[in-house]
């Protein structure tokens, strides 16, 4: 890898610490194809589905249920592009889908990882200390061939399923069955790809699961954000990006930092009442199409104040978008020594203030838009006093 940035090793000018040798340092003892699926457990696929569907642009492909003779759980897949969802629900008021969405509320459940060998995945993983959710299995599909499936456990009740479809040629899994003539989803959005998935952590707990991603997944740290850097003058967090060797999957980690009041991480553990996913990041190649198609749609997101849009120019130059088109769609714009990016963050998609989405376009800026922390956290914590948890 060509050495572009001059920072190495040490805080650059937005106070970022970025390692441009984290690409080569991560261990190949894993070797992810990229993220598979996002699984959420939620109170009604049914309707969670629809929501995809009609704002967001995803097509259902899958359903499993009473239909397919499963009688526990309904799940719909939603397809957009490489991006993959599926939203799950109990059918009933026992077992772990019924006591997750009791005690977090909707939110992922399963960031599952594409890979050629789920028992190799399973075996290392796991005799580097993970936790195993479920062996090396075979699910049988008859003419459809076989799918292969591991699983280990993350932070939180989050899992990592391991998932390789090479020998499978039916709907999702078996026990779906294709969705044939789908309701039309709504049209125009180009998400393209899972960019990065965040987790939020307990306050201490940040480094532990930055060695577990690194021992037990042989990830490397691709960036480490202080909370020199993240901070308002109430609220603070720090966070680290853990990456896999081939840099498709990309982590970053927040904990919780003191401040005079309560951080937005801290609100999020409150709420979730454990670690969990924070947000889900989107990456478009046409963020100023999709956003208004959003916005349309009835998406909210985080606004920003015209002061953030008057300084904007000076602070990253030109990035193909009128300042004003920016402002008007609430875009926010960051540039790093590679390029830049931009970036929008919804509002919490679901009652709780707890997970968000992020949508994102990227020019060079492999980054995370740190210079826009501090006007976003402020925007963040103006929501979190109106909701009495600042
Ligand atoms: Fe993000």
């Amino acid at each position: 890898m060509t050495e572009t940035l001059e920072s190495r090793g040490a805080a650059n000018q937005s106070g970022a610490h970025i390692n441009t040798d984290a690409f080569a340092e991560a261990q190949d003892f894993l070797p992810l194809k990229g993220i598979d699926h996002v699984e959420f457990w939620v109170g009604n696929a049914r309707q969670a589905s629809a929501y995809y569907r009609a704002l967001w642009g995803f097509t259902p492909t899958a359903f499993s249920g009473l239909e397919t003779k499963v009688r526990d759980r309904a799940s719909y897949v939603l397809q957009q592009n490489d991006i993959r969802f599926v939203v799950t629900a109990p059918l009933g008021p026992e077992g772990e889908i019924a006591e997750h969405v009791h005690r977090h509320g909707d939110g992922v459940k399963d960031i599952a990882f594409a890979v050629d060998d789920v028992e190799s995945a399973w075996r290392e993983t796991t005799s580097r200390g993970a936790q195993s959710v479920m062996e090396p299995t075979e699910l049988d599909g008859g003419d459809d061939g076989i799918l292969r499936r591991s699983a280990v456990r993350t932070y939180g009740d989050v899992i990592h399923t391991f998932v390789d479809r090479s020998d499978y040629h039916g709907a999702f899994a078996p026990g779906y069955r294709r969705i044939k003539r789908p309701p039309a989803a709504a049209a125009g959005l180009s998400l393209l790809e899972v960019d990065h998935c965040v987790g939020n952590v307990a306050l201490g707990e940040m480094d532990r699961y930055v060695a577990y991603y690194r021992d037990v997944f042989g990830f490397s740290q691709l960036i480490h954000y202080d909370d020199k850097v993240i901070h308002t003058d109430y609220s603070a967090l720090m966070s680290k990006v853990m990456t896999n060797g081939n840099g498709r999957v990309k982590f970053p980690i927040n904990e919780p930092a003191s401040g005079k009041k309560k951080s937005q991480i801290q609100e999020y553990l409150d709420w979730y009442l454990s670690s969990g996913v924070q947000h889900v990041a989107l990456r478009t190649d046409d963020i100023v199409t999709t956003v208004r198609l959003l916005r349309q749609n009835g998406i909210e997101f985080l606004g920003l104040p015209h002061e953030y849009y008057a300084s904007l120019a000076e602070r990253v130059g030109d990035v193909g978008v009128p300042i004003d088109t920016l402002e008007e769609l609430g875009i926010e714009a960051d540039r790093d020594e590679e390029g830049y990016l931009l970036q929008i963050f919804t509002r919490p998609v679901q009652d709780r203030p707890t997970f968000f989405f992020e949508v994102i376009e990227r020019h060079g800026s492999r980054g995370f838009g740190v210079g826009n922390f501090k006007a976003l956290f402020e925007a963040i914590e103006r929501e979190q006093a109106q909701r009495g948890n600042l």
